[in-house]
């Protein structure tokens, strides 16, 4: 089966793998290429220490484009973080200087989606246009407004995150179920969606509901060719949503499995103002570096462990081609 979005991003099945800080490498993306999908590096790719120097950043993400070109000879993509306003950051800019250069197909852009701030910023949208990269845009907080706006900027795929997914939650907390068909009726370009996507009724649901394609994390963590650490792909596969911890961090919302850091997180959550905890829990989680201690490094007690709410559908560590084939088991 081929649709819209297969027939944009040059993939044969209508499945995309989303970035995941730390924890996607060049193994990881040209496994979901190779398995008919769209694998995506994203911040971190390959990497297992922290730079702040915005050139090793993009030199670091150029010699993981060059690892995923000597696996597969599929397309992928790489992710380019938006910022909260019209200027890109100086690191997203280095990094698109490197998929320009390195001829990197598809791009996944953050966009931010509110407070008037909608669509592909445009020191991103006139390059990618410019050298016919392929623009996927999934929104930190999903709108309809958001949605329109990338439209009319001639983006390739929108992604609707519902409130189900892991990573950093939208600040709105609609479900998927509910957004999809809300961002369905307000678009007519290709619509992919994100959150909670974990096993082949779930790929039905997003379908029935409108997508063209499902966009996914939690379920590629547990896989054998994820950088993720052993005991966390454990922790993944005997837990169910009800194990998930829930409280506000930044950018709003967040969920964790149970690491030792998560009753503080929860205890600031519930007695400090919105903003105040928002700050605090910041701090207890160590910003990104705490996805780095606990996801990659499996350090339980200072780090934390995000995933989505399709985290009940996963029950063993299996290969991508495994998931893959089973999620896209309809489109075969
Ligand atoms: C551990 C983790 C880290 C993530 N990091 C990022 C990121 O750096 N950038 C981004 O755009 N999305 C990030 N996401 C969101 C995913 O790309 C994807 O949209 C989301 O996982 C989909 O929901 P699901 O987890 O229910 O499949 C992350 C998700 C997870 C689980």
């Amino acid at each position: 089966m081929t649709n819209r979005i297969c027939e944009v991003l040059g993939i044969q099945y209508p499945i995309i793998q989303g970035p995941m800080s730390w924890l996607t490498n060049a193994e990881l993306v040209a496994a979901v290429s190779n398995a008919g999908g769209l694998g995506i590096l994203g911040p971190n790719a390959g990497q297992t220490e922290l730079t702040t120097d915005p050139i090793e950043t993009a030199e670091r993400m150029r010699r993981e484009i060059k690892k995923v070109r000597e696996l597969t000879d599929k397309p992928f993509g790489v992710t380019l973080i938006g910022s909260n306003g019209e200027f890109s950051s100086v690191f997203t800019l280095k990094i698109l200087d490197v998929v320009v250069e390195e001829k990197v197909p598809v791009v996944l852009i953050n966009s931010f989606g509110k407070d008037g701030h909608y669509g592909v910023e445009q020191g991103l949208l006139e390059p990618c246009k410019k050298h016919g990269i392929k623009m996927i845009v999934r929104s930190l907080q999903p709108s309809i407004a958001d949605a329109r706006k990338c439209e009319e900027q001639g983006a390739s795929v929108y992604v609707a995150t519902g409130f189900d997914e892991g990573g950093t939650m939208p600040g709105v907390a609609i479900g998927t179920f509910s957004i999809v068909p809300m961002i369905r009726d307000a678009i007519k370009m290709p619509l992919a969606v994100a959150g909670g996507i974990c096993d082949a009724r779930t790929v039905r649901a997003a379908f029935a509901l409108g997508a063209e394609a499902v966009f996914c994390g939690t379920v590629f963590l547990a896989v054998k060719e994820s950088p993720c650490a052993q005991n966390v792909k454990e922790l993944i596969v005997k837990s169910t949503a009800e194990d998930l911890s829930f409280f506000r961090a930044p950018m709003d919302y967040y969920r964790s499995l149970p690491t030792a850091i998560c009753p503080q997180l929860v205890e600031n959550d519930l007695n400090l103002p919105a903003e105040e905890a928002k700050q605090a829990n910041g701090k207890v989680m160590g910003g990104v570096g705490g996805m780095r201690l606990g996801m990659l490094l499996g350090d339980l007690e200072h780090g934390y462990v995000s995933v989505g709410n399709g985290v009940s559908l996963i029950h063993e560590v299996r290969s991508v081609k495994e998931v893959v084939d089973e999620l896209m088991v309809d489109y075969k």
